[in-house]
């Protein structure tokens, strides 16, 4: 009925996350705030391993691409279902180091990581660095000697694949701030010397093709283009590298208009590739990592807010005002982000309202949803955008110095705080 399926509406007409009716959830934990399903959380991760073992001889590690949404409870379950942690920042890195997670499983990305978040990935044995430029590898072998040791790398390849998504996450073209170029040689020669190096161990190569993609043929392209280089990688130097890592981007449903793949899907479509592509080649099938962020935890969360005013204009539009908006979902001001709307105390009653669904924020582009079917709402009515799970708490932020949302787990009939509403006293706790 809705576009995720942990979303359903109980005997009162309310909306529910994973069966909890989420007009209570307002009720004890106040508005605006962010709630997930953490069972479904937990099924994605277990599809995508099982589509791994089922498709793949389970030869490969699905790691979590937590700049979707981290958290240390986030970090805690992703190292509880055996999967990896990929971050892209000291402050993702530490979250996950935090609570202890598997430093061979952190998978740590950046086109432009600091000296410090280099030092703090080898000091922590970190398991796989993905290289995305020269400057970074020179860094980190230099880094790796002083303290000598060997450390494990990656290094990012742009494949010169177009998938069809938003063009600002469209991340596999030449033209993308990503990577080392194969056109132009660069990606060869690098690799080249990246083998020479005494300080880092060459694991593999990576390749991210962009986000919120549903078509599979892509992802199967791009694992070909891989495997020519690592084929042209062992014809010139003699060494077969190990690991092929396909990063994330499968779509999720935000309207009931999208028609993602099963992962399955996906994985079956990319495992017949490799292996026959790899056979073809004369290569062994090499390890494989996907980074799942979006899949994940989209589809499992939702925002609720508590609508404020409501405002006719005769002929031009209806205004439903928010107590929340762009400081705590950006992608519609970003990227024209589509969601279903509902009102979650009226949930059974028809949805044959037009209106624009509005922030706070004092910015006219502080809209979370234009031109949207609602319930007939009114001041003091619980409104929830759906699939918002991804990267929008992790994208918020305090414009207007409005506090960050809390954000609530439950599972099996029991809702916990898993990150605390921020204070007015947390909000200028670094100013002077
Ligand atoms: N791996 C790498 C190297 C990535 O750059 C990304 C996403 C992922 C994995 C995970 O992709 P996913 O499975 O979540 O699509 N802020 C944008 C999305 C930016 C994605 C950046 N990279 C949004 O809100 O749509």
């Amino acid at each position: 009925m809705y576009v995720s399926d942990c979303i359903s509406v109980n005997e009162r007409g309310h909306l529910t996350i994973g069966s909890y009716d989420t007009v209570e959830l307002v009720k004890q934990f106040g508005s605006p705030l962010y709630a997930y399903d953490e069972n479904e959380i937990r099924k994605n991760l277990r599809e995508f391993k099982k589509s791994i073992d089922d498709e793949y001889g389970g030869n490969g590690l699905v790691v979590y691409a937590s700049k979707a949404f981290c958290c240390k409870e986030m970090a805690r379950i992703v190292a509880d279902e055996k999967c990896g942690f990929d971050v892209v920042s000291g402050g993702e890195l530490y979250t996950a180091l935090s609570v202890g997670f598997p430093a061979e499983d952190i998978v740590f990305h950046g086109n432009n990581k600091t000296e410090d978040e280099l030092r703090m990935a080898v000091e922590n044995n970190v398991g796989r660095i993905i290289v995305d430029n020269l400057t970074e590898l020179h860094n980190l072998n230099s880094i790796a000697a002083e303290k000598g040791v060997t450390v494990g790398i990656m290094l990012r390849i742009k494949p010169g694949i177009d998938a069809h998504t938003h063009s600002f996450v469209k991340t596999g073209q030449i033209d993308s701030k990503f990577g080392f170029a194969l056109e132009t040689g660069e990606a060869l020669d690098s690799i080249k010397e990246a083998l020479g190096m005494s300080n880092v161990k060459l694991r593999g190569l990576h390749c991210h093709i962009g986000s919120q993609i549903f078509d599979l043929d892509p992802f199967e392209l791009a694992a070909q283009v891989m495997l020519d280089l690592f084929k042209q990688v062992k014809d010139e130097t003699g060494i077969e590298l190990e690991e092929l890592n396909l990063g994330g981007g499968f779509g999720i449903k935000y309207l009931k208009s999208d028609r993602p793949r099963a992962y399955s899907d996906y994985m079956r479509k990319v495992s017949t590739a490799v292996n026959s592509y790899a056979a073809d080649l004369g290569l062994k099938t090499p390890f494989i990592l996907i980074e799942p962020g979006r899949s994940i935890v989209g589809a499992a969360g939702l925002t609720l807010y508590t609508v404020g005013c409501v405002k006719d204009i005769p002929d031009v539009r209806t205004y439903i005002s928010v107590d929340g908006g762009m400081g705590d979902n950006p992608r519609y001001a970003l990227y024209q982000s589509t969601y279903e709307v509902v009102c979650a105390n009226k949930a059974s009653e028809k949805r044959d309202w037009t209106v624009t669904v509005a922030g706070k924020c004092c910015e006219s582009g502080d809209l979370i949803q234009e031109w949207t079917r609602l319930q007939p709402v009114e001041p003091g009515d619980i409104l929830a955008v759906l699939s918002t799970g991804a990267y929008n708490y992790s994208m918020a932020s305090n414009y207007n110095r409005i506090p960050r949302l809390p954000v609530v787990f439950v599972k099996n009939g029991k809702a916990r705080e898993v990150i605390k509403r921020e204070t007015y006293e947390q909000l200028v706790e670094c100013d002077v």
